[in-house]
Order: structure tokens, then sequence, then C-alpha cells
């Protein structure tokens, strides 16, 4: 193993006496990590579908494919978060581009004002602010319930937001992010160590060392699980930055296309944060640059087990590592 300084606070507690040292390859095991998924597919999420950050959807609609359907997003003029069927229920224009008057659009073909009352079979879709991300609810096969079902997050935070595509399935993302094992293989650039400290039914604990710059890093222990069958959330509970969590919602947009929409929301409790929380854009570019970096990686992983399962030729991707 190389050589690694590590900092901040210390993890609470020493490494259980029998953890396996056993390789990385025969821990991840796939019958496991596949009644894991199972597991986290069969769970409610109450029609809910995380769209964006909240800070993309602005006055102007914009449009989103989700589940298959065609939407836009926009904000009233009083800055409520709306959303409904992107064409237009006259003869089918883009209300991606339409105009907007209180909590209306305006058709930019013939001027129709749509919202935010029923017009025909176009009705205005549930929509959910939860202040870092928007959702929007469909109406399907999931028993609907009134709000997202989001992990508990914490206090006070410093939130980025990743949005980025790929071609896979959500369950494909979940299965990545249900597989650590693959963590200081994979993304050597970000973690120094990641073993897997407990496992039971639902929840993964790790102890992982995150590079910070070379050979300095910061260890924590970290929890996995997935509150609804779209979501998986790691949350610190041990080390640096206790409470922190970061949710991945893995939302289809159609045929075999998903998008990985990915809010870090970091807390601490030094003295210091008040000042992170101060200068929150700086912080927000590194956090989502670093999300980012990862995902590259993650979606390659995502991409090659969907293409496997379902038997296809596979696209070599080369990833740059190190
Ligand atoms: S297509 Fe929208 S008003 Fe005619
Ligand atoms: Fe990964």
């Amino acid at each position: 193993m190389p050589s690694l300084f590590t900092f901040g606070a210390p993890p609470p507690a020493p490494l259980p006496d029998d953890l396996s040292d056993q390789p990385d390859w025969v821990q991840a095991n796939p019958a496991r990590i596949e009644r894991a998924l199972a597991r986290a597919l069969g769970r409610p999420a109450g029609g809910w579908y995380a769209v964006d950050a909240v800070d993309a959807i602005t006055r102007a609609p914009r449009a989103y494919t989700i589940a298959g359907r065609a939407l836009i997003l926009w904000r009233s003029a009083e800055g409520r978060l709306l959303a409904a069927p992107e064409a237009c229920p006259h003869m089918g224009a883009s209300l991606a581009c339409a105009r907007t008057r209180g909590d209306a659009v305006i058709c930019p073909w013939h001027g129709l004002e749509l919202g935010p009352r029923p017009h025909g079979r176009w009705r205005p879709l549930v929509a959910h602010d939860d202040g870092v991300l928007a959702w929007v609810r469909l109406e399907g096969e999931e028993a609907p319930s009134d709000a997202p079902i989001l992990a508990p997050r914490p206090e006070g935070f410093v939130a980025g937001v990743i949005r980025m595509e790929a071609a896979c399935e959500p369950a494909d993302i979940l299965a990545n992010r249900l597989d650590p094992w693959h963590g200081a293989h994979f993304h050597p650039h970000s973690f120094a160590r990641l073993r897997v400290l407990e496992e039971d039914e639902d929840v993964l604990r790790v102890r992982v060392a995150y590079r910070v710059v070379g050979p300095l890093a910061v260890e924590v222990d970290a929890t996995f699980h997935c509150p609804d069958r779209r979501t998986i959330v790691m949350t610190i509970v041990g080390g640096e930055g206790v409470g922190s969590v970061v949710e991945t919602h893995a939302t289809p947009i159609e045929g075999g296309r998903t998008a990985v929409i990915e809010a870090t929301l970091a807390t601490s409790e030094r003295r210091g944060f008040a000042v992170a929380r101060a200068t929150a854009r700086l912080w927000r570019g590194m956090i989502t640059r670093r999300a980012a970096r990862l995902w590259v990686e993650d979606i390659a992983y995502a991409e090659r087990r969907y293409a496997l399962r379902r038997g296809e030729p596979v696209r070599l991707r080369t990833i740059q590592g190190g």
C-alpha cells in the first residue's frame, strides 16, 4: 500500500478485528450486489423523479424527457416551481420556447395561454422544490406520495449538483454505487483506500481515505443506502464532515438513457465552516468538478454493465486513470 498521510478528525472506532482480508475482487460478490439491487428496486418512490438542480430552473421554460414523457419546467412570477407537458395541446408546438405570464405559459405558435388549470388533456404536473433539487411527479404504476422520499440532510451545508446522461438504465447507476469495492481500484486519483466494514440487507458501511492532494487524504466512515428505487445516498457517519451526504438520483430518460443527478451536501462542525458557507460559490465549483470526474468513470462502468446485461456488443471506452 502506498504511504499515506491522513488528517482531520479521527475515524470513530478502530477497524473491526474480523474485517475480511480477502482481496476486493473476492469481496465484490456479484450475487450479493444483485440481491442488494433487487431490494432497492422494490422500494417505493411515490412517483417522484429528480429532474435537475433547483438553480437550473428559471422563469424561462426548460425541456426535459423523463420516463419517456416530454416535459417543461419553469418558475412562476413568484418563483414557484411548475411543470407541464412540453407539447401544446392545440397543434403540438414546443412550449420550451414559450413566453411566461404569471403561472402560465403562452404558446409561441398561436398564443394559447396554458396553466395553471388543465386545458383538455393538457394538464400541469405536480412539482417539488426541496431547496437543492427540482422534482416532478408522474402518474403511472407507482402509488403517489405527497413529496419525494428523502434521506436525512444536514441542517447547514454547502451544496453542489451535477447532472450527466448515460446510456444505461437507472438500475445500472445504483448497481455501480452498490459495488464500493471498485473505489480505490477504478478511481485511484480520488480514493487512496476503501474498506467495506460491514454490510447488512440494506446498508453498507465503508471506511474510505479520500485524496485531497498527492499522499494527503481525509479518512472517513460512510454508509450507503437506497431510500427509494431510484436513489442511493452516501452519508458520512465518522471522521471529518459527519452528516454530509451525497445523494445520487438515477432518473430514466427513455430507451436505455438515464440522467444521473447527484447532490453533494457538505457540512462540518468546524468553526471555519461558516466561512466556507459564505464562499459557497467557490466550494460548489470544487464539489461539482470532483463529482463530475468520478461520474465520467462510473458512467463508463454503468454503460458497460448495461451492454453486458443486454448481451450487446460493448463499446470500448478508454478512461484515463491516475
Ligand atoms: S400550437 Fe399552440 S396555440 Fe397553436
Ligand atoms: Fe465509482
